[in-house]
């Protein structure tokens, strides 16, 4: 069962991805039968999906169902029991360079100022070679995406929480990123920070043109930040689930479709929804 869109699609030309691996002209990460796990052990299990160029996908989940399994191995980290991976039309079997990852810890040397975290690991052996100069304005370009031009030469300890998970997501970008994995990338900073977090990431994916997989427990996080919901449960970890969600941005004034939709998903996880057969 599919909820239907409230409004129509929040940017031109772009089909949304699937929840059934089907894979189109726009797609830039297709799963099929995904399992995975730690030992025998499988933690998530037929998963199938597809995430378009541009889209942001939100992973929910209640804690333990395998959200950041699934995430790590979409990212190409670590080798799946069973199905495949493929990231711009190739097999993914580790990770790519044009895909980026944020977790919930910004994980800064704390040697390096923001200018060297920014760049770092750009000059790595897998990284496509660049120019010094291409380099530094790339650094530089992410760090002003992300409002931190006057912090350039700060250290992070010099920095607050919210202004390091800048930075991690500058060092994202400045991957030039076709995709960026983030784990529960907002869930340590307050609820201002994070409400600002939330606003930054969605106008950076517009901006960078940069699709996004975002992995949250918070409903109201997914409802603000996704073009599509996919909600995670059971165990092994499968989904059950899919929203479109297709309300103008800016959200917070669309409130009736955002309580609707809320309401929704509460009825769906209450309902027991979650822990039925995958869609
Ligand atoms: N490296 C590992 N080795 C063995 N088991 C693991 C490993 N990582 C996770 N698990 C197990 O896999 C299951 C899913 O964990 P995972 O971290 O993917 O869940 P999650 O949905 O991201 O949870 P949370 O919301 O708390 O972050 C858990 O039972 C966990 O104990
Ligand atoms: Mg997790």
């Amino acid at each position: 069962m599919m909820a239907q869109p409230l409004s129509p699609p929040p940017f031109d030309g772009a089909a949304y991805g699937t929840a059934d691996g089907t894979v189109g002209p726009n797609t830039a990460l297709a799963a099929r039968k995904l399992r995975i796990g730690y030992g025998g052990k499988t933690v998530v299990d037929d998963i199938s999906l597809t995430i378009d160029k541009r889209e942001i996908v939100c992973l929910l989940g209640g804690s333990g169902c395998g959200k950041s399994t699934l995430l790590r191995g979409l990212a190409g980290l670590g080798t799946p029991q069973a199905g495949s991976v493929s990231f711009l039309g190739a097999p993914l079997l580790e990770p790519h360079p044009r895909a980026a990852l944020v977790f919930q810890q910004p994980s800064l040397l704390p040697w390096l100022n923001v200018e060297g975290n920014v760049g770092f690991g750009l000059d790595f052996a897998r990284q496509p070679k660049i120019e010094r100069a291409a380099r530094k304005a790339r650094v530089h370009d992410a760090i002003e995406a992300v409002g931190l031009g006057p912090r350039m030469h700060a250290y992070p300890a010099q920095l607050s929480g919210g202004q390091a998970q800048r930075v991690a997501l500058a060092r994202a970008l400045a991957r030039q990123p076709e995709l960026l994995f983030a784990d529960e990338p907002f869930s340590a900073l307050d609820a201002v920070t994070r409400s600002e977090m939330q606003e930054l990431l969605v106008d950076l994916v517009h901006r960078w043109h940069t699709a996004a997989l975002l992995v949250t427990h918070d409903i109201d996080e997914a409802i603000l930040v996704a073009d599509r919901i996919l909600l995670m449960a059971g165990q092994p970890g499968r989904i059950v689930r899919e929203w479109k969600v297709a309300i103008p941005r800016p959200r917070h004034e669309h409130s009736d479709a955002l309580v609707a939709l809320r309401y929704d998903i509460v009825a769906a996880l209450k309902a027991g929804v979650a822990t039925s057969a995958p869609i």
